[in-house]
């Protein structure tokens, strides 16, 4: 039985990884911050199971990484842990530079620390914003990066640090360029959850309006569900190497409104430019979406979109196991049930 260790195990991907890594058998535990909620909603299903288990640690830390990396002695370390949201990363610039930057070095130190370093395979959570103000597209291995954001360029820290660990001390690590991943356990403050969320609220009468900055920005997005089966795969092959994971599809903001709105119910039209656009329902007349210069970023990242060549080729992966219509129909249904159960 192989033992995995999950940092950001909260997080979306990280309760998604628990479940794929536990059904394949996996002996599984998780770093988990202290906080005055003790209620985990994304991994509260998993507590409790004999093979799932939780460590108190932070990425900031190093002696609590020390210390659990010492006490369990993975097999295999997926580092997911990260203040993930470019928009806040504006305004806590420092704190997302230590955990985003500094963090993936103290978790490779651990390893070496703890006499890890030949027999522990690592995946870093590395992400499509390194291409930030992009030089092609779309965007594959080969890309050079632009990274546009303080988010970005402390993951583009990680990444590198990832490859000088993996040449200078021959660890087996890799960094996995994941373009934009969604699900019905998204953080609600991401684009496509705002959206949804919105939707459904909007369709049950429980919210008048949904404020967005920009429309018109464009990404490729897939399901966290079928991305998580990647992190494994980089960790079963037989040279350590990193990769691309994308859709190869791209989609506007404005298009993901689209959708999510037909699906709750309601028929949407844009009009208007700039600040000035408006999301109409096409049946009442009513606007339902208005753009705010608050959401708008200093520099903001608008054409994201992977060519999966490579992991299709050499992990065997299917980019579009769950197509961006499927993804959009899951996450509105869960939220219109979701919603259902909320007070006014
Ligand atoms: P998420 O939902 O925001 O989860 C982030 C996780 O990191 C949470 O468990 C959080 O714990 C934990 N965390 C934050 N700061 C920490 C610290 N100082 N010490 C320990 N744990 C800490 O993010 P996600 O969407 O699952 O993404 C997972 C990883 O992939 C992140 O590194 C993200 O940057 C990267 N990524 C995501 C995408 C995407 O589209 N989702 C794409 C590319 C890369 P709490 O619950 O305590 O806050
Ligand atoms: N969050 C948010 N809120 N974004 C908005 C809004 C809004 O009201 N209106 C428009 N957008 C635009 C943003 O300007 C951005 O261009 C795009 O929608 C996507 O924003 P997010 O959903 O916040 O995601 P992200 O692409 O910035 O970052 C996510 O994906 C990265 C991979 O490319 C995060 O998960 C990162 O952690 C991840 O690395």
């Amino acid at each position: 039985m192989k033992t995995a260790l999950i940092t950001g195990v909260t997080g979306q991907d990280g309760s998604f990884l628990s479940e794929f890594l536990l059904e394949k058998g996996y002996e599984v535990h998780g770093i988990i911050r202290r906080s005055s909620v003790e209620f985990r909603p994304r991994i509260a299903h998993l507590e409790g199971n004999p093979h799932f288990h939780l460590h108190y640690g932070d990425l900031s830390d190093s002696i609590s990484l020390v210390s659990v990396i010492g006490k369990v002695r993975p097999d295999e370390i997926y580092n997911l842990a990260a203040q993930s949201h470019v928009q806040v990363s504006f305004e806590v610039p420092e704190y997302t530079a230590d955990v985003v930057a500094t963090g993936v070095l103290r978790v490779l130190e651990a390893v070496r620390i703890c006499g890890l370093t030949d027999s522990c395979r690592i995946y870093q959570a590395s992400t499509s914003e390194l291409y930030g103000k992009v030089e092609e597209v779309p965007q594959s291995e080969k890309t050079p990066f632009h990274p546009y954001s303080p988010y970005a360029v402390a993951k583009q820290y990680g990444y590198w640090i990832v490859k000088e660990y993996r040449e200078a001390y021959g660890m087996y690590c890799c960094s996995g360029i994941l373009f934009n991943h969604e699900s019905e356990r998204r953080g609600e403050t991401f684009v496509t959850r705002k959206i949804t969320l919105a939707a459904a609220r909007i369709a049950q009468g429980k919210q008048e309006k949904l404020l967005l900055g920009n429309l018109s920005a464009k990404r490729d997005w897939g399901y966290a569900k079928d991305y998580v089966e990647c992190m494994w795969l980089m960790l079963q092959q037989e040279k350590p190497d990193d990769y691309v994971i994308a859709t190869g599809e791209q989609h506007t903001v404005r298009e993901f409104c689209e959708l999510a709105f037909r699906y709750a119910g309601i028929g949407l039209e844009f009009k208007g430019t700039g600040e000035q656009e408006v999301g109409i329902d096409k049946a009442t007349g009513k606007t339902m979406i208005e753009v705010s210069p608050e959401f708008y970023r200093p520099t903001d990242v608008v054409d994201l979109w992977g060519d999966p060549s490579k992991s299709k080729r050499e992990l065997g992966w299917n980019p579009t196991k769950t197509p961006f219509e499927e993804l959009v129909k899951i996450m509105v249904e869960h939220d219109m049930k979701q919603v259902a159960g909320e007070c006014r």
